[in-house]
């Protein structure tokens, strides 16, 4: 009955209005498409025409696959206005745009009409045809006109909940188009509903999926190869993809690779996602292969600001490295979204920046990008901007290029299975520091295979091993005592702090009976072991050389100087052992060995990146400004240099040997020596000839070591081919040509920040001034490292020439001391 009746109707209506019948694709001005009649591709694949989709009973003018048995509607013009009957008709109108009218009472009502693509030129001599082509796009164009750029309307720029191969999701951003997918309200109606999918016009652009006016699922930006979430979207058999992003446009698209397979992303309103399916002749049905969201982690800010999703634990929200829950009780009842805070707050600009691997970058509503930045590029600009807090690149290919900034909260981020991206993220130095120790082991894999490739590979490697034991907080020692010893003549007054004595047997068993294998080295005055008590507890043996007295003044110095001391940028004596002709010094171990066994070592300064050597920097500053001022003596060191430098397992500076140090009265500023001691390089000029020393005198050695970090260079030894300065002089000579950045260690370039580095040098040359009044004390130098503040022009530093005049190789002096780093201990002046 149905049947026949809208066969008649169809009879009916194929009278009234003629058919189409002379092009099968194709309606021209003349001629109209009429509900009943359909307009089938050239190739065959799609079919134009009116429906009722499901139960409806409403018209719609759409396009369906025309050999697909199950009806799928591609695209739906009026999917806002139905009709109620079957008066519909499509025309091509006087003014050449393609309208849908109805007929009432006579006259017809436009219910629908293709907005103008592009202005028609009136003066056109040739027809305007609407033609739906074998890619399911119907367009509007000059009826020679064949090329995409030449139609006036196509129905591809206005998707409605599907993207077939060839269409475009995104923006046409000269004539501000917006192209977007929004799903039917349900199988039987085909007006948009509350699911939506489209770019997101940042400044780093990414597609996102909305339900009603929240957003549900981000693909994350385009990386150069996918979109950043997009761990599966890869090369496939079916079909390529590309994400389009210039001035003019920001889209993606896709293209079939073999034209006989059918697939289409749909937005499904029914599982609230984004769907590829594929038509499965054999089995005559639409497989979904890719569906997003994924799973739990790709719900759109699950975790909250700064957490991380990962899949493979539960709960899958963790808060990113250096950050905690902000509300932990909503947080360990599983609800994310107050997000976490920093452990510890911002210092800008003494930041630096953590790296997370194989993420999915976040949100970037927030960015901003420059595509010619490279990483480095990229850094330097987000550490000089306190609000940025991440940054990456804006391509991965080949190594990566670009630079993308966050800023504000970084949100949506998930460890994703495979083909995440590096981000690097805001922190605190001392947060930074506090990783160090994981960073070490991080790296060990890097400095295995540099220890392979050279010839003191045996010497790296127990590097290795030694960062890999964790030191172990001192437990109390079993054999406490206050270390004195008449027969020696050290005494430590009551008032001082216990220092444990260690018996000999002690200290024989730690070492091995002071094994060779357990030496680590040639102190001032004699030789260092390492060693493990019975606890575990690593130690650093100082032994006095039985043979020679000579270090026995510097010894006592020591034990009494240092016992006195605490600070977390001094080495800490955990006490001695006088026993019979022995005389040892027993410290905290330090795995990382001394500052210069990294900065002058172009393997090994690679594991310290900028950052690092600023951390060093600032902790050698604090621990001399302890010693200098803020102690209960004070000290001056007068052997400050990189080999007394010793690293603990976080890389923390540790300032050593206090053999040749001296307590000051407070009131007393200046002494004059009649006995020079210290190292070549690091002598302040009025201490090395006159033997006068003062705070000042450290200042100067702290100055060259500043320089030495920051260039990698030795200041004595340093060797250019076009001049014979030393490196003081060097970094004199680049400061006044105005390059004074040139001195840089390159391998540093990937993670410095440019201001930072410039205010280092500054600060070295303002320490290595030739007149010690001009020289800043210690509490100047910590604040111009924390801060920003305006400093002094330099003037000329002191020892700048090549060799300083008790260096000349026909010199007397020189003969006490034929090792360059070794400390000259018995050099008297005359
Ligand atoms: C294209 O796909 C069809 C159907 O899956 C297959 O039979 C044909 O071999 C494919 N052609 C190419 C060139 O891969
Ligand atoms: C982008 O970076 C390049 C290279 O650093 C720079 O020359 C250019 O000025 C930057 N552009 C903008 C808009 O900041
Ligand atoms: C930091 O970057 C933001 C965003 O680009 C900008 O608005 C702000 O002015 C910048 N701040 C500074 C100090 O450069």
């Amino acid at each position: 009955m149905v049947v026949l009746y809208f066969l008649l109707l169809w009879i009916e209506l194929h009278d009234v209005f003629p058919r189409a019948s002379n092009v099968a694709d194709t309606i021209i001005s003349s001629q109209s498409l009429s509900d009943g009649q359909t307009l089938v591709s050239q190739g065959g694949s799609f079919e134009l025409g009116f429906f009722s989709p499901g139960n409806s009973r409403k018209r719609y003018l759409g396009i369906w696959y025309k050999n697909i048995p199950i009806r799928t509607f591609v695209w739906v013009a009026n999917r806002e206005n139905p009709i109620n009957d079957f008066s519909g008709v499509l025309m091509i109108n006087s003014t050449g745009s393609l309208v849908l009218l109805i007929h009432t009472n006579g006259s017809g009502t436009v219910i629908w009409s293709s907005s103008l693509s592009k202005e028609a030129d009136h003066h056109q001599i040739n027809p305007i045809v609407a033609q739906l082509l074998d890619s399911g796009n119907l367009v509007l164009k000059d009826e020679k006109g064949s090329e995409p750029e030449s139609y006036l309307w196509q129905s591809f720029d206005y998707p409605t909940d599907t993207l077939l191969p060839g269409m475009k999701v995104g923006w046409d951003l000269r004539s501000g188009l917006n192209r977007r997918l929004t799903s039917w309200k349900s199988a039987d109606d085909p007006s948009p509903g509350d699911l939506s999918y489209g770019i997101e016009l940042h400044n780093f652009p990414e597609p996102s999926m909305w339900k009603g006016h929240t957003k549900i699922y981000r693909a994350g930006p385009w990386n150069g190869i996918r979109y950043s979430g997009a761990f599966d979207l890869r090369p496939n058999p079916l079909y390529q993809f590309d994400f389009n992003l210039s001035q003019e446009a920001a889209f993606y698209t896709y293209q079939l690779k073999n034209k006989s397979v059918i697939t289409r992303t749909t937005l499904s309103p029914t599982t609230n996602s984004y769907d590829r399916s594929t038509w499965v002749e054999v089995d005559r049905t639409w497989e979904v292969y890719v569906s997003v969201p994924r799973d739990h982690c790709d719900s759109y800010g699950l975790c909250g600001a700064h957490g991380i999703c990962v899949i493979s634990e539960s709960p899958v929200c963790e808060c990113l490295k250096g950050f905690m829950p902000k509300s932990p009780e909503s947080w360990n009842s599983m609800d994310w979204s107050n997000g976490c805070v920093r452990d510890k707050p911002l210092n800008c600009p003494e930041d630096g920046f953590a790296k997370f691997e194989g993420v999915k970058v976040p949100d970037t509503t927030y960015t901003w990008v420059n595509t010619s930045k490279n990483l480095k590029g990229c850094q330097a600009k987000c550490l000089a901007n306190c609000s940025c807090m991440a940054y990456t690149n804006t391509d991965i290919r080949s190594g990566g290029s670009g630079c993308a900034m966050w800023f504000g909260d970084l949100i949506d981020i998930r460890q994703l299975p495979a083909s995440g991206q590096d981000l690097y993220i805001r922190m605190p130095n001392s947060e930074l520091s506090m990783w160090a120790n994981n960073w070490s082991k991080m790296k060990s894999a890097v400095v295995t295979v540099a220890a392979i490739a050279t010839v003191s590979g045996m010497l790296i490697i127990s590097l290795i091993l030694s960062s890999f034991t964790t030191f172990k907080k001192k437990t109390k020692a079993n054999n406490v005592g206050v270390c004195r010893n008449k027969d020696h003549n050290i005494e430590v007054q009551k008032e001082d702090q216990e220092l444990p004595l260690f018996k000999l047997t002690t200290i024989a068993n730690a070492t091995n009976n002071f094994s060779p294998n357990n030496k680590l080295g040639e102190g001032g005055f004699g030789a260092v072991y390492k060693g493990a008590l019975l606890d575990g507890q690593e130690i650093a043996v100082k032994r006095l050389s039985m043979n020679s007295r000579q270090g026995l003044t510097e010894f006592k110095n020591e034990v009494i100087l240092i016992a006195k001391l605490q600070h977390r940028n001094l080495v800490r004596l955990l006490g001695c052992c006088i026993q019979g002709e022995e005389m040892m010094l027993i410290y905290e171990y330090m795995p990382n060995k001394s500052l210069d066994y990294f900065i002058f070592d172009q393997t090994r300064s690679k594991l310290l990146d900028w950052s690092r050597c600023f951390h060093i920097i600032c902790g050698i500053a604090r621990g001399l400004l302890y010693l200098h001022q803020d102690s209960r003596l004070r000290i001056i060191h007068r052997d400050l240099k990189a080999s007394n430098v010793l690293l603990d397992d976080e890389m923390t500076p540790k300032i050593s040997d206090f053999g040749l140090a001296k307590n000051f009265e407070s009131d007393q500023n200046e002494a004059r020596t009649r006995r020079i001691v210290g190292t070549y390089g690091y002598m302040a000029p009025e201490y090395a000839i006159d033997g006068l020393y003062s705070i000042k005198s450290d200042v100067f050695s702290f100055g060259v070591l500043l320089l030495e970090i920051v260039s990698g260079e030795k200041n004595r030894g340093f060797d250019h081919p076009s001049h014979s300065l030393n490196l003081i002089g060097h970094a004199w000579k680049l400061w006044n040509e105005g390059k004074p950045f040139e001195l840089m260690n390159a391998l540093y370039m990937d993670s410095c920040s440019v201001s930072v580095v410039l205010r280092c040098i500054h600060i070295g040359l303002l320490c290595v001034q030739q007149h010690p009044e001009d020289r800043p004390n210690m509490s100047y130098v910590v604040l111009m490292l924390d801060n920003e503040s305006p400093m002094p022009q330099p003037k000329q530093p002191g020892f700048f020439i090549g060799r300083n005049p008790l260096e000349e190789p026909n010199s007397s002096m020189r003969k006490p001391c034929s090792n360059n780093e070794l400390t000259l201990t018995s050099l008297e002046a005359r």
